[in-house]
This record gives structure tokens, C-alpha cells and sequence, in this order.
């Protein structure tokens, strides 16, 4: 996947040195709302441009520095660099690490629009007043900057030539800059396994078929790969999977990557399985969707790309444990051997199905791999899907809804989405919602009322969980917008990849 988008390109570095003497076509300084006169860096800016900012910019102009707003300056060849921009911080109260990802992201968005920016210079925002460690503001800045800067254009014939090439922080601070150089290797890394996992959601559906992220795994560095054809699918008894599967003409594949931690010599190591939903397309199968539903459905295995993603970084990462990625990768079709309402499916774990909407596919594509996952004798499951349309009506784009058997579990993923810059929002798994779901000739069936559906959805996925801490993830409203939304563009966001890189690394 690499070599996709546009980001790739960009170097991110850090230079030790005085922000005016170092030639770029743009410096990024910044401000915080409200101040008049400004301090530190954006102060020794000021000077050096005989108080164009505080007199020209704030004066005149009236620049507030609320966040996000930014002003273009041209600097007349009295500093190195030929523009300055500046930025507004927003209040320094509001002022937080997600706020500089944010704000590098709209940074560089600016920076590309300019079209003039190849090599851009910045200041540490948040280091010096901010009272920030510079790891972390580097680290933002390098995450902000690398998820702002992307965009999929692989089809595009005429590909945008605005580019940025360098993107480089200055600090005059040596200690400074050696914690910065940290944050950035660790930004960079995170914002690779978020572009994977985009690149591979944004992609058309003819491309991301199950073999196609077959494949990718089998190429993912230091990952041991098993990845199940069709008959030794049936072999396992993973009735529910294959009963989705047989609609298309494209095989079902079910990826199981492993990744172990090689550092320590004691084996006692956390054990986790991240399932991602892999429908490559769902068209609904004979419960067809409508066009307007099924338009985007070709990110229906976000999921699968977060798993991706996260995997293809834990060489870098090296977290101190034994991590488990799962896919059960098909396509939800309703070719004429598609499977039918009505028809009674047969799980890994022996419990049967009625199929009541071939549209409630990925539950049954997930309780196939829940159940494989449990059997690996794993300590935690946690599994990440783009499931309801019934969780988009609850949280929309602003949050992922989160659900599981294990308050603490839960209560750590959130507070690792909160410092990934995700949002979760727990939804309850109450005894109510499973009346819903009883059928007249099966153990259950695939769906029950539309109401709380999301709920009803991570009730229907218990069944099929064994003794681990499990949490179920629905990004079904947050893995692909349909408007731009803080540092995303339209189209795929990577959800969840923050949120369980973190909670790997914790
Ligand atoms: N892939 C969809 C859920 C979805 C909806 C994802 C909107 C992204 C955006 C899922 O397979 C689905 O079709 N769910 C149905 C379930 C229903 C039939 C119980 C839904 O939510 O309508
Ligand atoms: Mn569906
Ligand atoms: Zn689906």
C-alpha cells in the first residue's frame, strides 16, 4: 500500500537553530487567543518583522488568534523565510495535545492551498508557553501534519502538483529538539497505519476484494500470516461466515495475522485479538439496499483496514505483547446462490442462526471470528466494525459507539480514544434487547427490532464470545464522512487505529 498518497512524500524533521534565520517558504507561528503582544517565538518573529504582527496582524487586522484562524504575511526579506503564517491557538485553556494534531492538520491543508509552500518551517506549538513536553507536541504536530496532508488521488489522471516536500520544527533548544525528533518517529508511525488503513477504505471495491487484503497481510513485515480458502472455512464450521459469503463470486478469505513481541525472555505477555468486519461490498445481498444506502458500502471493511493498518506498524511499535489480527473477508452479493431469509445458519460454536435480513451480515461474519479468536485462548478480544446504521443514527460522525462484557476494558479503550483524538461513546448492553432477537425455529436470529439496534447488534455478537474481556467498536458513522470533520477531509478516516495503537502500547 505504500506509495498511494501524497503524504508519503512529505519529510518531517527537526532543526536546531533561530526560526529567522532558517530559509523556507513558509513559517508557521502561532497565537493564542486574545494575546496583544506576543511572547517567545512568535515575539522574537514579531521583532524581527518590526512588530508587523503585533502592530499589523492583532492592531490592525484584529487577528484574534481564535482556533484555527490564520493569516498570510509577506515578510519583505527581513527574516529568512518569505511568508509567515499564523495561526490562533484558541484559548489556553481549551489548549490540549489533540488540539496542535488538529491544528497541524489545518496547517498543512493551508500550506498546500498556498501552493507556493515546498518547504515549510514551524515553531513547537504548545512547548514553550504551553508548557507542553516537546515529545508530545512533536509528536502531534507530526501526526496533525502527515493525516492533514493526505489525500487519495491514485485515480486521479491529473495528480494536485501543491505539494509540501520538508515540513521541518526549529527549536533553539537542543534538549528541545532531541524530544522532538522522539515524537516525531512516533507521530510518523502512527499516521502510517492510519493513511494504510484510509488508502485501503477508500479504495474502489473492484481493488479491496477479500484476496486483494489476503494478500496485503501475507506482505505485512515481521507478521506470521495464516489465511483460510473457502473449503477449510467449511472445515472450521464457520457456517455463518460462508452462509454471507456465497452470494458473490469473489472467495471468502479469513486472515489470522499474528504479531509477538521478541524483546523480553518471560513468555507471560498480554494476549489480544483485534477482529475488523471485512465486507468488502455490501450491496445488502437479497435484502437489497437501496442506491442511496449502498453508495458508500464499499467501506464496509474499515474494520479490516484498521486491523491493517495497526498491524503493519507493530514492527515499529514493538508493544510488549502478543497481538492477534482477524479477518473474515467476503463480499455481501445477492448472486443466485446468495443465501436467503429464512435459512438457519450454523456457527463455529454450534449455535444456529435463522437469517432474518441478509443486511445484518457482518454480525454473522463476526461471530464466526469471535468464536476463532476465543478458541486461540487470547485474554481480550477486541473487535471494530462498521456495523449499524442504527449507531450512525445515535452518535452520527462525532463518536464511535463502544460496547462489551468488560467495564474496565471498555473504560481503558475510551480513555485511549480520548487521547488519540477519537471519540467513544459506550452504549448499554441491557437484558431487554434480547427478547428481540429469539426466533421461532433457531437458537437466535440475525436481527431483531429496529430499535436500539446497535445495541441489539453487540448483544447478537455476545453469543459468540467465550470467557475474555471483550469490547465491540461500531465505527459505522465515524470510518468514512461524507463532510470534511476537524483534521479529515470527505472520505475514509482510519477510525480506531489511535484508539487500539494506544491501548496496545499501554
Ligand atoms: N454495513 C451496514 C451498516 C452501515 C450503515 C455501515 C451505514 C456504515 C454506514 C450493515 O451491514 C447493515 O446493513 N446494517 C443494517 C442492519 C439491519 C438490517 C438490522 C442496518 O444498520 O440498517
Ligand atoms: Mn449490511
Ligand atoms: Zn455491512
Amino acid at each position: 500500500m505504500k506509495g498511494l498518497n501524497m503524504s508519503d512524500k512529505l519529510e518531517i524533521s527537526v532543526v536546531n537553530g533561530r526560526l529567522e534565520e532558517i530559509s523556507a517558504n513558509v513559517l508557521v507561528v502561532n497565537l493564542f487567543e486574545g494575546v496583544k503582544i506576543p511572547a517567545g517565538a512568535t515575539g522574537a518573529i514579531d521583532n524581527a518583522l518590526d512588530g508587523l504582527i503585533s502592530k499589523f496582524v492583532i492592531g490592525k487586522e484584529g487577528f484574534d488568534g481564535k482556533f484555527g484562524k490564520m493569516y498570510v504575511l509577506p515578510t519583505y526579506g527581513k527574516i529568512a523565510a518569505d511568508k509567515v503564517l499564523v495561526v490562533g491557538l484558541g484559548k489556553n485553556k481549551d489548549f490540549s495535545p489533540n488540539r496542535i494534531r488538529e491544528l497541524s492538520a489545518k496547517v498543512i491543508k493551508k500550506c498546500k492551498k498556498m501552493g507556493c509552500a515546498k518547504k515549510v518551517i514551524s515553531v513547537l506549538h504548545g512547548a514553550g508557553i504551553g508548557g507542553y513536553d516537546p515529545e508530545v507536541s512533536a509528536r502531534m504536530i507530526a501526526e496533525g501534519t502527515l493525516i492533514g496532508a493526505y489525500s487519495f488521488d491514485k485515480y486521479k489522471t491529473e495528480k494536485s502538483p501543491k505539494s509540501v516536500d520538508e515540513f521541518v520544527i526549529v527549536d533553539m533548544v537542543e534538549d528541545n529538539c532531541k524530544k522532538a525528533k522522539a515524537g516525531i518517529k512516533k507521530g510518523k508511525i502512527i499516521a502510517s497505519a492510519m493513511n494504510f488503513a484510509r488508502d485501503l477504505s477508500n479504495e474502489q471495491p473492484a481493488y479491496a476484494t477479500p484476496t486483494k487484503l489476503a494478500e496485503i497481510a501475507q506482505g505485512l513485515k515481521d507478521i506470521e500470516v495464516l489465511v483460510y480458502e473457502k473449503e477449510e472455512i467449511e472445515e472450521m464450521g464457520m457456517g455463518a461466515f460462508l452462509g454471507v459469503a456465497k452470494g458473490s463470486s469473489e472467495p471468502p478469505k479469513f486472515i489470522h495475522m499474528k504479531y509477538k513481541y521478541k524483546g523480553s525472555q518471560k513468555p507471560a505477555q498480554r494476549k489480544i485479538a483485534i477482529i475488523g468486519k471485512g465486507i468488502c461490498f455490501d450491496s445488502g445481498g437479497l435484502d437489497i439496499k437501496p442506491p442511496s444506502s449502498m453508495l458508500n458500502m464499499k467501506d464496509d471493511m474499515s474494520g479490516a483496514a484498521a486491523v491493517l493498518g495497526i498491524m503493519s506498524v507493530l514492527k515499529d511499535l514493538k508493544p510488549n505483547c502478543e497481538v492477534h489480527g482477524i479477518i473474515a473477508a467476503c463480499e455481501n452479493m445477492p448472486g443466485c446462490s446468495a443465501y436467503k431469509p429464512g435459512d438457519v445458519l450454523t456457527a463455529k460454536n454450534g449455535k444456529t442462526i435463522e437469517v432474518d435480513n441478509t443486511d445484518a451480515e457482518g454480525r454473522l461474519t463476526l461471530a464466526d471470528a469471535l468464536c476463532y479468536a476465543c478458541d486461540l485462548g487470547v485474554d481480550e478480544v477486541i473487535d471494530i466494525a462498521t456495523l449499524t446504521g442504527a449507531c450512525v443514527v445515535a452518535l452520527g460522525s462525532a463518536a464511535s459507539g463502544i460496547m462489551g462484557n468488560h467495564q474496565p476494558t471498555i473504560d481503558k479503550l475510551i480513555k485511549c480514544a480520548n487521547a488519540g483524538g477519537e471519540k467513544m461513546w459506550q452504549l448499554p448492553m441491557f437484558e431487554e434487547y434480547k427478547e428481540s432477537l429469539q426466533s421461532d425455529i433457531a437458537d437466535m436470529k440475525n436481527t431483531g427490532s429496529r430499535m436500539g439496534g446497535a445495541q441489539i447488534a453487540g448483544i447478537f455478537l455476545e453469543n459468540f464470545v467465550k470467557k475474555v474481556h471483550w469490547a465491540h467498536i461500531d465505527v459505522a458513522g465515524t470510518a468514512f464522512l461524507d463532510k470534511p470533520q476537524n483534521e479529515f477531509p470527505k472520505g475514509a478516516t482510519g477510525a480506531g487505529v489511535r484508539t487500539i495503537i494506544n491501548y496496545l502500547m499501554a
